[in-house]
């Protein structure tokens, strides 16, 4: 028998949804998208790390010795806070790199960063509650957060990030109102969508201002260790010390997106106790093998920075081959960001020119891009867009670009 055929027997839908599925929308680009997947389309849309680059053989290693030595308990369930030995290590590791100090205790593994997200937004969010958000946002964390019915406040950005005077106005304004934010949500270093990072100025601006008013800061930081010029800058974590930051980073953009393994850094004890049963709830743990290979690819004396700078000047390639090709090709009065690191830059349109639509016309000329209108929060900017770089061969990305040029320059004449 069919499933058809168990239908509701009135008109009424049988799955009747809950009330806050109604703000939660299907990705915005993702239907848009499609046109990524069709043959010989060059594609700037995804976030996509360089597969190449894939420590493959090294995982194949990695594998096999957890397999052989630890297999049963690398199959069996294990505990929410994750395997023992892998939070020593990030432990370590956010010590050694980025200044961040923490115990491994405070250090939570999750399947993801998104699953970061959704866990911060579970535990803190009521319905209607606000969140301070810089814009653009990240896509992900908008998603994440409507879930729990948040609220935005956006505060303006600038290639140095976001605005001082414009957090400490909303921090005002929010001191004031009947509802206080419940946290700062920030991704300092080489923005998702906009490249930009937050300057050491700013940072400490963030941390003084939110200290003030009583604002956490929810730190999220995938990229910080894909810097491919310029100094590195202490993380706001590292900076403000204490607890009232959540720290997040992640495995997929410095070694692979597939494993799905990720960390928050909670210092705040009560916060860090809500947080576990929130996750076992959601998958009980992150997978018991996907932790034990990355440990075992990770503990081995150098392999990930060895890893990590073999990727810096591939990527330091492509984002150079990118910045020239749309000096080269793109129509007058274009502007872009010129990211330090990280997988993207953010353009803007001459002319008022629609991304969204350009997008509907893209597979005409063979290139496709992410329009900027969803990573704006309460407001309606239409002629950007976010581009990747980390994908594509450099040839790739010239002939891509210069169809992007092309293309553009056929919206401004009227004629696309
Ligand atoms: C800012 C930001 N946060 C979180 C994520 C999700 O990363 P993960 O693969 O760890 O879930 C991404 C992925 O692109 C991101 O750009």
């Amino acid at each position: 028998m069919s499933l058809a055929a168990h239908g509701s027997p009135s008109d009424a839908p049988i799955f009747r949804f809950a009330k806050r599925m109604r703000g939660l929308k299907a990705s915005a680009i993702r239907e848009i998208l499609k046109v990524t997947e069709m043959p010989d389309v060059i594609s700037f849309a995804g976030g996509l790390p360089a597969p190449e680059l894939f420590p493959v053989a090294q995982f194949a290693e990695a594998c096999r010795e957890v397999l052989e030595t630890q297999g049963a308990a690398a199959l069996q369930y294990s505990v929410t806070e994750g395997y023992a030995p892998l939070r020593e290590w990030i432990a370590a590791y956010l010590h050694e790199t980025i200044g961040v100090e923490c115990t491994a205790d405070q250090v939570l593994i999750i399947s993801g960063s998104q699953q970061g997200l959704d866990l911060v937004g579970k535990v803190l969010l009521d319905p209607g509650d606000t969140v301070i958000i810089e814009n653009p946002a990240y896509l992900g964390a908008i998603q994440a957060f409507d879930a729990y019915e948040a609220r935005y406040v956006n505060v303006g950005t600038d290639d140095s990030g976001i605005l001082i005077d414009d957090l400490e106005r909303v921090l005002r304004e929010g001191a004031l109102g009947r509802k206080r934010p419940k946290f700062l949500y920030l991704v300092p270093n080489f923005q998702n969508p906009s490249g930009i990072t937050l300057t050491l100025v700013r940072r400490k601006a963030v941390i003084e201002l939110c200290a003030r008013y009583g604002i956490p800061i929810f730190e999220d930081d995938p990229y910080g260790r894909l810097r491919y010029s310029g100094e590195h800058i202490p993380s706001i974590t590292a900076l403000a010390g204490g607890t009232s930051c959540i720290y997040m980073s992640t495995v997929s953009k410095t070694i692979a997106p597939g494993m799905r393994v990720a960390w928050l850094v909670v210092g705040d004890r009560g916060l860090f106790e809500k947080i576990v049963p929130a996750k076992q709830a959601a998958d009980l743990h992150t997978s018991s093998f996907t932790q034990r290979a990355v440990y075992a690819y990770a503990r081995r004396p150098g392999q990930v920075e060895a890893h990590v700078k073999e990727m810096l000047p591939v990527y330091a390639r492509r984002r150079d081959v990118m910045l020239a090709a749309l000096a080269q090709h793109m129509p007058d009065g274009t502007t872009w960001t010129r990211p330090d690191g990280g997988l993207f830059l953010w353009a803007r349109m001459p002319g008022g020119v629609d991304t969204q639509e350009l997008l509907t016309h893209a597979a005409r000329e063979k290139v496709a891009f992410v329009p900027g209108a969803p990573f704006w929060v309460n407001c309606d900017v239409r002629d950007t867009m976010r581009l990747n770089f980390s994908n594509g061969s450099a040839e790739q990305i010239e002939t891509g670009i210069a169809r992007l040029g092309k293309l553009v320059k056929a919206a401004l004449d009227g004629t696309l």
